[in-house]
């Protein structure tokens, strides 16, 4: 069960990211379009880094990985030999009494174990507690996905696989006549040529994987790549969600940051291991509390179609434990499929068997916004000590990660600082601020989560130090003024 929490930081960290620059409601002029961001200068230098350096730990650190680029729209069939089409659904449930339409996770769940008296409601993300259940766990719960909760262990009793799903029930006016869940497929259509009756009818893709299997005897062409090996990509997906929401956790416009790993199948067991822990290790060296993330291996009947086995990397949101991102052993599926579909050989020619394999593959795919939102809400410090609201975010990740401020307007500090700032900015993302209080000027880039900066005051006009003043500990200390790139440099090891 999860810990005591309220909805409270969410809200407050949306503020800060309209406030700071970070991120936006998409046509808000027009009154916002739900469920579609805008990345501001803060955001997007973070989003950037985000995707540079999954980009430097998943394809060129690695000798055995290639990237690519693939078009968005692809051909139909893709989506037909992948199974989007027949499988890529939402359920959704109808209110036989008020007739509202929404997804089934959204549906009241009752949760009742079958050997004890231990029982409980999820509603819209909400533990509803009762005597029995607050008297072991407290009030005020969020739970993660209902799915979850589904034969998994009592805490009560200590039954293991116990808890069962009793009873849905509407969310908006607690009934219990509901449709059976009926399927709605989440991809967005368009057109491809000139008038919408002669053209194609195309799909905006709901996932970068796809591209990259199309690619496959191109790419092992291309790039003579020898198994075990992997073909990663960041890019667009759009999905046409039912329910959104958590602010940029689920929305219809993303991007994915997607590794395929083609390996032997008989060694598609270790890789699966192999990639589970760096994955879930990269998150930690992003600088997320690694007690807000877990694993969770997913249960037989909740895995995809094309999954032998799945583990969710999750982490710890104040709406709940959510996924960021997946792991899946997809074994020869995608390749069998389309080799099925397009009548082209998509094989590799094992030397040493003097054979032609279909390898098996890993996936790891992880959202380039969930990973944000996750980095965003770990950040979010409110030192109270200090009254200012810190993102503690790593140097690596900062959007800016230095600023430059002179004390005063005058006696020539802002010429130095102006100095120091175009020297920095040819080495590292640097900012110059010279308007307001100094105290308002510091408490702007903590909230920006500018980890250095870096003060013109009186003592430089005498001897030529500047103060380096540190986000977290607010430790200052003098360093020459000409010496402030190198410093920089050593600190933030770029
Ligand atoms: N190729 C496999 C695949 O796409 P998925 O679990 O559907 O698997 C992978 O998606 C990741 O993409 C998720 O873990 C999440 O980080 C991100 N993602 C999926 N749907 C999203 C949405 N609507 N909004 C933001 N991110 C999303």
């Amino acid at each position: 069960m999860t810990r005591k929490q309220n909805n409270k930081p969410m809200d407050k960290l949306v503020s800060l990211c309209k406030r700071r620059g970070f991120i936006f409601q998409s046509s808000e002029i027009y009154g916002g379009i739900t469920s579609c961001w805008d990345y501001g200068p803060l955001g997007v230098e973070l989003k950037r880094n985000i995707k540079n350096i999954w980009w430097h730990d998943i394809v060129t650190s690695r000798a055995n990985v290639v990237g690519m680029d693939s078009s968005i729209l692809m051909h139909p069939k893709v989506w037909e030999a992948s199974g989007h089409v027949e499988y890529f659904h939402d359920p959704l449930i109808d209110c036989k009494n008020c007739k509202y339409r929404f997804r089934e996770d959204k549906a009241v769940h009752s949760f009742k174990c079958s050997s004890c008296p231990f029982n409980f409601k999820i509603n819209n993300g909400k533990i509803e507690v009762n005597d029995e259940f607050e008297k072991h766990f407290g009030g005020d719960l969020f739970a993660g996905e209902p799915e979850t909760y589904k034969n998994s262990d009592c805490p009560n009793c200590g039954g293991v696989g116990t808890v069962k799903l009793e009873r849905l029930n509407c969310p908006k006016c607690g009934s219990s006549e509901l449709s059976p869940p009926r399927q709605f497929n989440l991809m967005f259509k368009t057109h491809f040529g000139a008038s919408e009756e002669s053209a194609t009818e195309v799909y905006l893709r709901p996932e970068t994987a796809q591209g990259i299997f199309v690619n496959f005897d191109n790419i092992v062409t291309t790039a003579r790549a020898k198994l075990p090996f992997g073909i990663g990509q960041i890019g667009k997906a759009f999905r046409n969600e039912i329910v959104t929401g958590n602010f940029i956790f689920r929305s219809r416009e993303f991007e994915q940051m997607e590794l395929e790993f083609f390996v032997k199948s008989e060694e598609s067991a270790k890789w699966y291991k192999y990639w589970v822990n760096e994955r879930f290790d990269w998150y930690k060296r992003l600088g997320v509390r690694s007690d807000y993330l877990r694993l969770r291996q997913h249960a037989k009947e909740e895995l995809a179609h094309y999954a032998k086995s799945c583990t969710d990397i999750e982490y710890r949101f104040p709406f709940g434990w959510s996924e960021l991102e997946g792991i899946a052993d997809r074994q020869t599926f995608d390749l069998d499929q389309h080799i099925k579909a397009s009548g082209k050989k998509l094989s590799y020619f094992d030397s040493l068997s003097n054979n032609h394999i279909i390898p098996g593959v890993i996936e790891s795919s992880a959202g380039v916004d969930r990973t944000m939102l996750t980095i965003l809400t770990d950040a979010y410090w409110e030192d109270d000590e200090h009254d200012r609201v810190v993102l503690r975010l790593i140097p690596k990740v900062a959007p800016i990660k230095v600023v430059v401020l002179p004390l005063v307007n005058r006696d020539g500090m802002p010429e130095i600082a102006k100095a120091i700032f175009d020297d920095l900015r040819k080495h590292m993302a640097a900012f110059y601020d010279q308007g307001g209080s100094i105290g308002r000027r510091y408490r702007r880039q903590d909230e920006a989560g500018t980890p250095f900066g870096i003060t013109v005051d009186s003592q430089t006009l005498e001897d030529g130090t500047v103060t380096l003043r540190d986000r977290d500990s607010l430790e200052q200390i003098r360093i020459s003024k000409d010496n402030a790139v190198k410093v920089l440099q050593e600190k933030l090891a770029l």
